[in-house]
């Protein structure tokens, strides 16, 4: 996203050089900026097609390419959702991002079912080998694996638990990698994050298990060549504005890309008052970004869909005041909220 947002097709020139994801559109110098695209509403709206068209230069499918809805049975890959996703954005020259290739959630019965570790292996390959053959050159930027840290681990090697881990080990991230690599050696692959931004033990437990098994990775030779952010952020938990910055730093310097995925602001706790809410979501987002932005410069500026007409906030955080989250850059009349100012600055490179 740049400053002179709608003429932005008029400042595409030079671009080709410049490597990673929306590159094609973002103007020199800017960063891209994405949005999570829900695919049950994309046919259903025309202004929310419109304001993905609008703001971003990237895409991401919200559930569109995760296994639960791709792989519906062990020997079937049901592209349709997604391919919609993609020629939606073919079709307003946006970028689109992958999310994702393993994760020990979202899977399907038959995935949790699996019993051995040759097996694990085998549909791992399987799927990887057809997720990045289908999308090809279409896709350049995947989240490989999703959110390897436990939960509220205990110590800073804790991982998550789950069905590839408890069959493959932890190494079930090496082979997800270099699965990915193999196939497809000229993508960005990303191992993706939450919960390391607060200013809390347990987010600073996470962050640090988080770098330990990056590094790890790095030093043998695990080709990893980027870290995702998540950022799922809480309007009441401040960042840990010298820990972010640092862990951006060193990833910087370990060589890696640092992306910003699935930004949103959790306003559960929030005053019921809007102004003073959305005032409250986007300088919850400025802390972040000046935090990351003091430490690296990311390639990606994406949040978890663009509207607050359709997020994924009440499934775990409905308000109690029975007011809507309001977690996103636009309202749910697609109005402007603070917060895009605040990204868009950002992705100006303010
Ligand atoms: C969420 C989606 O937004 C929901 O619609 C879905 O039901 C569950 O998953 N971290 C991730 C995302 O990496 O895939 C999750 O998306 C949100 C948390």
């Amino acid at each position: 996203m740049h400053t002179a947002r709608l003429h932005r097709r008029d400042v595409l020139t030079g671009l080709a050089a410049v490597a990673g994801v929306g590159s094609a559109r973002a103007a020199a110098g800017t960063i891209p900026y994405g949005a999570a695209v829900n695919h049950y509403l994309l046919p259903e709206s025309t202004p929310y097609r419109a304001a993905l068209a609008r703001h971003c230069d990237v895409l991401v499918g919200e559930g569109a390419m995760k296994w639960s809805n791709v792989r519906p049975t062990r020997d079937t890959f049901a592209f349709k959702d997604a391919d919609a996703c993609v020629a939606f954005a073919k079709a307003h020259g946006l970028e689109m991002r992958g999310h994702t290739l393993v994760w020990c959630e979202d899977n399907p019965d038959w995935v949790n079912a699996l019993t051995s570790a040759t097996e694990a292996e085998r549909e791992l390959r399987r799927h990887i080998t057809g997720m990045l053959t289908h999308f090809g050159s279409t896709i350049r930027d995947w989240d490989v694996v999703n959110e390897p840290i436990a939960t509220k681990p205990r110590s800073a090697t804790d991982l998550r638990e789950g069905i590839w881990p408890q069959l493959l080990g932890p190494r079930y991230i090496d082979k997800a990698l270099h699965i990915a690599a193999e196939v497809a050696p000229a993508q960005r692959r990303v191992l993706n994050e939450y919960d390391i931004e607060g200013a809390t033990p347990r987010d600073r437990l996470k962050r640090e298990a988080f770098r330990r098994l990056v590094l790890d990775l790095k030093s043998r030779g695990v080709p990893i060549t980027a870290v995702g952010l998540q950022a799922h952020l809480n309007g009441t938990v401040e960042i840990d504005k010298d820990g972010v910055s640092a862990f951006c730093a060193e990833m910087t310097r370990a060589g890696l890309d640092v992306l910003i995925t699935e930004l949103d602001v959790n306003d559960y706790d929030l005053p019921g008052d809007t102004g003073q809410r959305d005032a409250l979501v986007a300088k919850r987002t400025a802390d972040f970004l000046s935090a990351v932005f003091a430490g690296c410069r990311p390639k990606l500026i994406c949040t978890w869909g663009i509207t607050d007409r359709q997020t994924w906030m009440p499934m775990w955080f409905k308000r109690r005041d029975g007011t809507p989250n309001r977690p996103l850059p636009l309202d749910s009349e697609f109005a402007e909220k603070p917060m895009l100012r605040v990204i868009r600055a950002y992705c100006g490179g303010v």
